[in-house]
């Protein structure tokens, strides 16, 4: 299955290149060199080199040059050869790597790997509501789930799954009479907001450390905004019933999904809080937490189905589908079609 190429992919959180200077990460099934510039900028080029394919992460950074480890060559920010320090040093004109716009947005590097013409920086998804500010703390995380992307997708627009995966987060005991779920699917262009709402209802185990002074019977909301490729904000929280989501804590969330290949999947997220904000051990709990539920169930589960399809393809088995699947099926619609009409324009279907 092609990947959308003319979009903006999330390549990185930008306090990943605070350790380091240079990083290589497989995106999109290719190997990109990511790395900060001596001015202080972002960027990104093809990280193996032309001659016999080493590495160029492997090999020695001198100020903005990369020297490939193999023989040598060496590489500009842009990509191009600017030495050969081989017998007659001619530099051949095929020796350049591809360059791609990186650019930082909401502490995320932004990464567009078709066409740089159409790299319009207008299309970087709003994640402004994750942005560390005052009154808000905000951790991040990064891991790569071994399943196909779509796959984390479905997982990440479907509700349902809470009740049977994860312990921390289901409602505990039984729900009162006036318990209420609520769900709806709007589509706007090609972005989806799939909303949900739980209205009188019992209160789920993580909640007593995130918002310790919660009534017994609360209001859960958590709005998905879809946009392709695969980007989503989980725009959620807990608040006091009948207050229009204003009393409570607010835990938006962005779930950024960049596929490593068509098999694993690189999953960025970043939530913010308003309640037990500036407690460094707080922030270390969440962050185990949020990765613990990422990884250990919903990424192991997705991993499980991915081997048990023995395909990437899910449409292709026939799934049967449920109600909940609505605005999942739906994202993947979209996106299959725009990957189709990209396809056909550059002449490739
Ligand atoms: S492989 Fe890079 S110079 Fe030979
Ligand atoms: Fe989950």
């Amino acid at each position: 299955m092609a990947f959308l190429m003319n979009a903006w992919y999330c390549a990185a959180w930008t306090e990943e290149l605070e350790t380091e200077d240079r990083f290589a990460r497989k995106l999109l099934g290719k190997s990109v060199l990511i790395f900060k510039k001596q001015d202080g900028t972002y960027g990104a080029i093809g990280n193996a080199c032309p001659h016999r394919f080493a590495p160029l992460n492997k090999g020695p950074r001198e100020g903005d040059t990369f020297i490939c480890p193999y023989h040598g060559l060496e590489f500009d920010t842009n990509g191009r050869c600017t030495r050969n320090p081989n017998e007659g040093g001619t530099i051949p004109r095929a020796a350049r790597v591809p360059s791609y716009p990186l650019v930082e947005r909401d502490s995320a590097l932004w990464i567009w790997m078709g066409d740089p013409k159409k790299a319009d920086l207008d299309l970087i998804p709003d994640f402004s509501m994750i942005r560390a500010r005052e009154g808000w703390n905000v951790v991040r995380g990064h891991h790569v789930t071994k399943a196909n992307y779509e796959l984390v997708m479905d997982n990440l627009m479907d509700r349902t799954h809470v009740q049977f995966l994860h312990p921390l987060l289901k409602l505990m005991g039984e729900q009162p009479e006036n318990f209420q779920r609520i769900q709806s699917v709007e589509q706007i262009g090609n972005m989806i907001w799939d909303y949900h709402g739980e209205v009188n209802c019992t209160k789920y185990p993580l909640l007593d450390a995130l918002w310790p002074e919660a009534p017994d019977i609360v209001e859960n909301y958590f709005d998905v905004r879809w946009e392709a490729p695969s980007n989503m904000l989980l725009n959620a929280g807990t608040v006091e019933v009948g207050t229009n989501r204003e009393v409570g804590v607010h835990l938006p969330m962005s779930n950024l999904l960049t596929p490593a290949d068509e098999f694993s999947t690189h999953y960025f997220w970043s939530q913010a809080r308003d309640k037990n904000i500036g407690r460094e051990e707080m922030d270390e709990m969440i962050k185990a937490g949020v990765a613990h539920t990422f990884q250990n169930e919903d990424g192991e589960m997705v991993a499980d189905c991915m081997e048990m399809m023995g395909t990437n393809d899910l449409m292709r088995l026939n799934p049967v589908m449920l109600p909940g699947d609505a605005a999942a099926v739906r994202a993947r619609r979209i996106l299959s079609s725009m990957i189709a009409a990209e396809q056909a324009e550059a002449g490739l279907v």
